[in-house]
This record gives structure tokens, sequence and C-alpha cells, in this order.
């Protein structure tokens, strides 16, 4: 899958928003294919980096992107829900600034791995290769209850219910092998509108479950805030209202962080043009105080 290009959403803004001259230890919990860190790297010469991505195909992309820059730059597999455990097993116990991209990159979108409508693989969806859960399980194993909480909750779907219903009914027929197979019966069960996929909310929900997500996010980024030296930046890219919400309310009850976003920072209509993945991100910046 190297050869695969992700283009990094929102960086120039996110540069300049997290990181100054004064930084010294930077952190990208997210480095994928290594976009906004290559880019970090190399407008600020003395800056170091850590990168962490938890699945093993993202991190030797961002090793090879990533491996002019020697000493400079420490790659780790991990999660960033175990942020502090991981930096300081490497030593470390504060940093300046942090970056967390969250969704896909394009190298997971386009590796057969499930992630896509057209997926004609088993329906797997793990960022992390060796954890048990995944998408298939999800949807052959779960409840009629179960699969509409999480495609109500995670994805905001308002045909959760039909969804659920329809993923129910189909099974019976045999298991749900494939993520194409997947995306035809929430296509039936949901009539398409405009441009986005029908079964885009809910294979967002099936993603979010099979990744612990929601749980993940608030670990790293609390992790994250505890650990940021006075006037460090955290910024988070989200890229659906339920990441952005949550991260909005952390940055807002905070004690120790000040929000700099009154309101999360947008793609220019240039960058959606020319990728339009970014149609959906959303910066949100604090300092530490
Ligand atoms: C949108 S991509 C990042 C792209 C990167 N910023 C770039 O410019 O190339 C998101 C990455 O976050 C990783 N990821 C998602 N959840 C994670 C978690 N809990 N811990 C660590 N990495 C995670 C994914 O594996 C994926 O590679």
């Amino acid at each position: 899958m190297i050869g695969v290009t992700h283009i990094p959403v929102l960086c120039e803004e996110a540069i300049q928003n997290l990181v100054s001259a004064e930084c010294s230890l930077f952190v990208d919990a997210t480095v994928g294919g290594g976009g906004h860190a290559y880019h970090i790297l190399e407008r600020y010469k003395d800056i170091r980096l850590i990168g962490l991505d938890v699945d093993e195909g993202a991190l030797s992309i961002a090793q090879e992107v990533l491996k002019g820059y020697g000493e400079r730059v420490k790659l780790a597999r991990g999660n960033f829900k175990d942020l502090k455990e991981i930096l300081n097993g490497m030593g470390v116990f504060s940093f300046d600034g942090i970056l967390f991209d969250l969704g896909l990159s394009m190298y997971q979108l386009m590796g057969g791995r499930g992630f896509s409508f057209n997926d004609d693989c088993l329906s797997d969806m793990r960022m992390d290769n060796r954890a048990a859960l995944t998408a298939y399980d999800v949807v052959n194993t779960y409840r009629y209850d179960a699969l509409k909480k999480i495609i109500s909750e995670y994805g905001e779907e308002e045909k959760a219910h039909k969804i659920a219903k329809a993923i129910v009914d189909a099974r019976k027929k045999g298991p749900i092998e494939t993520s194409r197979e997947l995306a035809g019966i929430v296509l039936k069960a949901k009539r398409r509108r405009g441009k986005i996929h029908p079964a885009t909310k809910t294979f967002q929900a099936i993603r979010i479950e099979v990744n612990g997500e929601t749980k993940n996010l608030r670990a790293g980024v609390n992790d994250a805030i505890g650990m940021l030296n006075r006037q460090g930046k955290i910024g988070v890219i989200s890229f659906h209202s339920l990441e952005d919400r949550t991260i909005k309310e952390i940055f807002k009850t905070s004690a120790m962080v000040n929000a700099m976003t009154k309101k999360p920072i947008r793609p220019e209509r240039g960058e959606i043009r020319s990728n339009p993945s970014s149609r959906s991100a959303k910066l949100r910046v604090a300092e530490k105080k």
C-alpha cells in the first residue's frame, strides 16, 4: 500500500495554530501517512517529533515518509488512549504541542479492509489488526437493539431502526460477509438522497464501535492535556459531529486549558475542491494554562 497518498487535511491551519519556534517536542498522536508530521519537520528545523499510530501499515508508511529526519523523529505503534503510558515508556513526560487527526487515512480506506462501501472483502474495519472485535462480528452477532443503538448514537442516523431491522433480516439467509453486501442492505433500507452514500453513517457507527473510538478519544485527549507544557497547544481534527461535540465539551470544561477556537476551523473551498474527503473536517485548538 506504499504509494497510496494521504493528503493531510487542514495542514496549514494546524501548523499555524499548534506549532511555533518555541516548540521543541511535538507529538503527532495519529501520524498515519506522515503528512502533517512531514510538513511540521520541514518547516521547523529544530523541532523533534514523536509519531504514534495504532495501525502497523500506516506506521510503516510514516517510517518511509519521515526517514530523512533521522533522530528528530521517533515512531511508535500504540493506541492514543494509552498516550501517557506510551510516552512515559519512552522517557517523555511533557511536550509542547500535539495533534490528533481523527478519521481514516487513504491507506486504510483503499486497503481492502472493509472500510469502503465497495470492498468485496470480509467486513473488518479494525485499525489495529491485533484487536478481537471486527465489523463482521458486529453485523452478524449484535442483536437488533444493540445494532439500532450504535447506528443511532455513533452514526446519528435517523433511520437506525430500519437499517438495524434490514441487517437482522438479511442475516437470516446467511452471514453478511462483505462491506459491499452491507452497503447494499443499507441502500435498500434507506433511499439515496444527494451525493453522500446512504451507508456513510452506518459505516461510521460500526467503525466507531469496532475501534472503541469514543472512549479512546476522551482518554487520549485528557492524557494529552495533562502532559502539555504551559502554553502548549492541543489540536483535534474531527470528521463528524459526535467527535466535534466531545472535543468542544472537553476544551470548555477542562480547568487546564483555554479553548482558542470558539468556532472550529473549517477547510477553505479550494481545499475541499482538491481533496473532497476534507469537506467535513473541523479543527479545534486549546492552549494549556
Ligand atoms: C486521518 S489519519 C492521519 C493522517 C495523518 N495526519 C497524515 O497527514 O498522514 C488517522 C490515523 O489515526 C490512526 N488512529 C485512529 N485511532 C487511533 C488511536 N486510537 N490511536 C492511535 N492511532 C489511531 C489511524 O490508524 C490513522 O492512521
